[in-house]
């Protein structure tokens, strides 16, 4: 297939863009490079479009040029603590931003988008694991913008006839099983990056976001979730989806691991101890995200191979050994 996939450069966009050549699609990046790197995206001169979402003209133009059937459409903030901070920023990009790019598809004749969604449009304190089905009262902006987001799309395909599906990620992590691509952004903010950045010296330690959460040691509990099985879902995702359909799935590996286990599994990794200290509770934090993954694994035969917490740290650790400064290097 054809495939425009805004935030085709960033770290899940450009997985799904190198896993979908490998699987005989055509797919380009529309990416602004603010997050993204152009060193993600193989043959960038033919399959990197650099630009911005909100420029609806050109997100048009390069659609209409690509004669593109579906687009992805990844491009986001995507950070809950920068998103309590600077709330305008995720409204503008999160919900005016996927505005422009459903403007873009009407314009263009694109009547397939996926959606990257995320665990964070659900309620905190329902049950765990989390279906789709689960409430979704979000308790933070970027958990707000996202559903939001998800509204604008469903109201868009009902009127004008496209087929959607909402993938909501839990918690996206993982490096390219060959060493060369990974997690690398501006601001990072994230468990996995910032611990082995710790383990090479890059940052004195990890600061652990609270030790008082009802769980088994303290610690927050997350589903993590490798980048080429998040790759593999929109694979089949893409390939199954038609206009007037709509869907939403759950991305994440049914399992919990908490903080202290993550790193645990990275000093593994690393095979040297990681500096780390303890704060208080990160505000907008549940103690526990855990997905149901049965929707899509029923429906689509989803059969992630990558998620399990030693894989994940593993080809992670590869990256950040091989490229510590990141692309840039
Ligand atoms: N953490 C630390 N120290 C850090 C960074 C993170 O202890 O320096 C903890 C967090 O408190 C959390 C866990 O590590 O318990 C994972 O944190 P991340 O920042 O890596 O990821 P989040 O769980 O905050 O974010 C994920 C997804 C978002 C989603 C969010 C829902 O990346 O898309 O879950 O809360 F919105």
């Amino acid at each position: 297939m054809r495939l425009l996939l805004t935030g085709g450069a960033g770290y899940v966009g450009s997985a799904c863009l190198r896993y979908l050549l490998e699987n005989g699609h055509d797919p380009i990046a529309y990416d602004n490079l603010l997050e993204g790197n152009r060193e993600a995206v193989p043959d960038a001169a033919k399959r990197l479009v650099e630009g911005d979402i909100a420029d609806v003209d050109r997100l048009t133009d390069a659609l209409k040029r690509h004669q593109a059937e579906a687009v992805m459409h990844f491009a986001a903030l995507a950070s809950v603590p920068d998103s309590i901070a600077d709330p305008e920023a995720y409204y503008r990009v999160n919900v005016a931003g996927t505005k422009s790019v459903l403007d873009a598809m009407r314009a263009a004749g694109t009547l397939k988008i996926l959606f990257s969604s995320t665990a964070a449009t659900y309620g905190f304190h329902g049950e765990m694991p989390l279906r789709e089905t689960s409430a979704q009262t979000p308790e933070t902006p970027y958990g707000t913008t996202k559903l939001v987001a998800e509204w604008l799309i469903k109201d868009y395909a009902r009127a004008y006839g496209m087929g959607y599906t909402l993938l909501r990620y839990f918690n996206a992590s993982g490096a390219d099983p060959s060493g060369e691509f990974g997690e690398d952004r501006r601001h990072e903010s994230h468990l996995i990056p910032l611990v082995f950045q710790a383990a090479l010296g890059r940052r004195p330690k990890v600061t652990i976001f609270g030790s008082d959460y009802p769980t088994r040691d303290g610690t927050c509990v997350r589903d993590y979730v490798h980048t080429t099985d998040l790759a593999q879902a929109h694979r089949l995702a893409v390939e199954s989806l038609e206009p007037g359909m709509g869907r939403a799935y759950n991305l994440g590996s049914g399992t919990g691991a908490t903080v202290l286990e993550v790193l645990r599994a990275c000093e593994q990794a690393a095979g040297r101890p990681i500096p780390h200290d303890f704060a208080p509770r990160r505000p907008g934090d549940p103690g526990v995200l855990v997905a149901s993954p049965d929707r899509i694994v029923g429906d689509l035969g989803w059969a992630p191979r990558y998620s399990d917490v030693e894989t994940i740290v593993r080809t992670a650790w590869a990256w950040h050994q091989r490229r510590p400064h990141g692309y840039s290097e």
